[in-house]
């Protein structure tokens, strides 16, 4: 189901001399900026790709559901050239001009951050060049086209029998996307966030310049663009460290009514010398007597039994761990597990085990979105909320949020699994607390629209009250895919780096063009 305009109540406005057209459910709001102007602008850059002006409301949609602003224009590139041409057509028109430009991975953002309201939307995944190539060698790396999915990444390494090191848990998202923000799942313990495995960088900044960057080459604007939330440059293409990539995975789910095992637990694991390939968790709650389907549809091996313990009306702890092996050998993967499972104290009755292929591994999740998409409970409102809570505090955060704040956990999985900050490079523009472990906490809510709404309504109240809660206990958290939307905001977000992100905006976007769908910046237009 998906929410479409004729549900929708109409208001008009006008500010200055934009129409603007605000159609609202809820917190469903789509935005119309008309322009008449940017059309006969656009059409006199010559490119290989191409624009479209008419139909532009598949650029205004997002994974989130909530949010669509609609452009002017969507852009259609065939090369890095046109990105350059169409961005520097914007930053010539100076200050006269309201337009802005952002890159549009795969669409998977929350809350409209990859849309441009009366601007030029640019559909990375148009962009085929440079054409996805393996190097192999000592280090192996791959080189792939911003807009490419991490699961074309992934298919050709893995015909080199190579492939990247850190994940997240979907790949059917863009390689741009994902550098944009950091690129985290169950491997970042060990191998730190994607941002922490990219040897080089191609972008175009906000003049419209195409700049190759790295450690060693316009490093500021590499470690910027990294976790840069788009407001440096657009990523037309990246350079991805490769290893060895394993045939199978040992799949594994454990469960604990205790938190502090369950933490301990993960806790040892992620900073044992010999450990899993993959170590995350989710939270189960069950006071309701509802539980958690959408997991189970998420995850339909074998591993997913685990969820069907009976928890009894309690709340259950569920740590997921892989062990990578190729079937030769199997017997020395098989005693490494052992050991490391005679360590942990999880309820000894749960626990879950299948073998897979690596393959089948990294894409699970798309087995969902496939399930999900059929029964239409795919294109809903996703008012997801992320966060990065400091290792001391977990237990106060768990105690209110899980005890008190949500009655139980029907809405959509609830992942939490600790990370090492030595594994994350301080020169990127992530951002996260100030602490050497830390906690992501993923609340994954999904909002099919019933009757009254209030499901969307209800899991947005939680989302406040949780942060709410942060706050008043001083707990030092941290937005992962941050939503901000004043300025204040933004500046306590980057905390001490705030100077850092200011700065480098001023140097390579000083016109405030890229990326307004982030409400970071905006952009200056002298008025007429
Ligand atoms: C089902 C699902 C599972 C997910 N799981 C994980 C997970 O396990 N770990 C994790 O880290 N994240 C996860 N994500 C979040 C994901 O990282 C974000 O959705 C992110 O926005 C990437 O999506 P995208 O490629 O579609 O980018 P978009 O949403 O299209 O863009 C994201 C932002 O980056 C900008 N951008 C896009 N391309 C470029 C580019 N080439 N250059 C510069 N800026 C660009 C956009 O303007 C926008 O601001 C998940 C999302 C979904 C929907
Ligand atoms: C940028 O890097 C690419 C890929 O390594 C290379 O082909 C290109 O020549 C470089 N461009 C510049 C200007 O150095
Ligand atoms: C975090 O990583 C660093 C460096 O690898 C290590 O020394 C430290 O013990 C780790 N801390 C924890 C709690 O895992
Ligand atoms: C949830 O708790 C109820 C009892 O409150 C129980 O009947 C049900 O089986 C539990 N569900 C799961 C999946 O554990
Ligand atoms: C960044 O990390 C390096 C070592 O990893 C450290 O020496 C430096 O002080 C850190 N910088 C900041 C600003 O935290």
């Amino acid at each position: 189901m998906e929410l479409s305009p004729s549900h929708c109540r109409r208001q008009q406005h006008n500010i200055g001399f934009l129409k603007l057209f605000v159609v609202s459910v809820l917190s469903c709001v789509t935005l119309h900026v008309s322009d008449p102007d940017v059309p006969s602008s656009l059409k006199t850059l010559s490119l290989e790709g191409h624009f479209s002006f008419h139909d532009t409301s598949d650029a205004a949609k997002d994974f989130g559901n909530r949010f669509r602003f609609l452009s002017s224009a969507v852009l259609h590139p065939k090369s890095v050239a046109d990105i350059s041409a169409a961005v520097k057509h914007v930053f010539r028109m100076g200050l006269s001009s309201k337009l802005t430009v952002a890159a549009r991975g795969h669409g998977h953002s929350l809350q409209g951050q990859a849309q441009a309201p009366g601007g030029i939307v640019i559909q990375m995944e148009s962009l085929r060049e440079p054409e996805t190539r393996v190097h192999v060698g000592d280090s192996p790396y791959l080189d792939a086209s911003g807009g490419e999915l991490w699961i074309d990444v992934l298919l050709e390494s893995l015909k080199h029998g190579l492939a990247p090191k850190s994940w997240t848990d979907y790949l059917h998202l863009t390689v741009g996307g994902t550098l944009s923000n950091a690129g985290i799942s169950g491997q970042v313990f060990r191998h730190g966030p994607q941002i922490s495995n990219v040897h080089q960088l191609q972008v175009v900044t906000g003049e419209g310049e195409i700049v190759n960057c790295s450690a060693e080459e316009n490093a500021d604007l590499f470690y910027g663009v990294l976790g840069g939330l788009g407001q440096f440059g657009i990523i037309t293409s990246a350079r991805i460290a490769l290893e060895p990539a394993p045939k199978m995975v040992k799949w594994i789910r454990v469960l604990y009514s205790d938190f502090t095992s369950f933490t301990e637990d993960q806790e040892m694991l992620i900073s044992a010398e010999k450990t899993f390939d993959y170590i995350e968790g989710f939270v189960m709650i069950n006071r309701t007597g509802l539980l958690n389907n959408w997991r189970s549809s998420f995850n339909p091996q074998d591993p997913v039994q685990a969820s069907q313990f009976n928890s009894d009306g309690r709340i259950l702890f569920c740590l997921e761990m892989t062990k990578n092996f190729n079937p030769d050998e199997s017997d020395v993967m098989n005693q490494e597990v052992g050991t490391l499972l005679s360590k942990l104290r999880y309820i000894p009755s749960t626990l879950f085990r299948s073998e897979v292929s690596y393959l089948e591994f990294l894409d699970r999740v798309h087995v969902s979105e496939v399930k999900l998409r059929s029964q239409g409970l795919w294109e809903v409102p996703h008012p997801w909320l992320n966060l990065f809570i400091p290792r001391t505090r977990i237990h106060d955060f768990a105690k209110e949020v899980f005890g008190k704040i949500l009655p139980d956990s029907s809405n959509g999985p609830i992942l939490l699994y600790p990370l090492n900050k030595s594994k994350w490079d301080n020169r990127t523009s992530a951002v996260i607390p100030d602490e050497e472990v830390f906690y992501l906490v993923a609340f994954l809510s999904s909002a099919p629209p019933s009757s009254d709404h209030a499901s969307l309504e209800l899991a947005l109240k939680q989302n406040d009250k949780i942060l709410d809660f942060c706050e008043k206990a001083g707990i030092q958290v941290k937005q992962y895919l941050p939503h901000y939307t004043t300025k204040e905001e933004w500046k306590a977000h980057f905390g001490a780096s705030w100077e850092i992100f200011a700065r480098r905006k001023a140097i390579y976007d000083p016109l405030a063009i890229l990326t307004p769908g982030q409400r970071i910046f905006q952009k200056a237009v002298l008025s007429s």
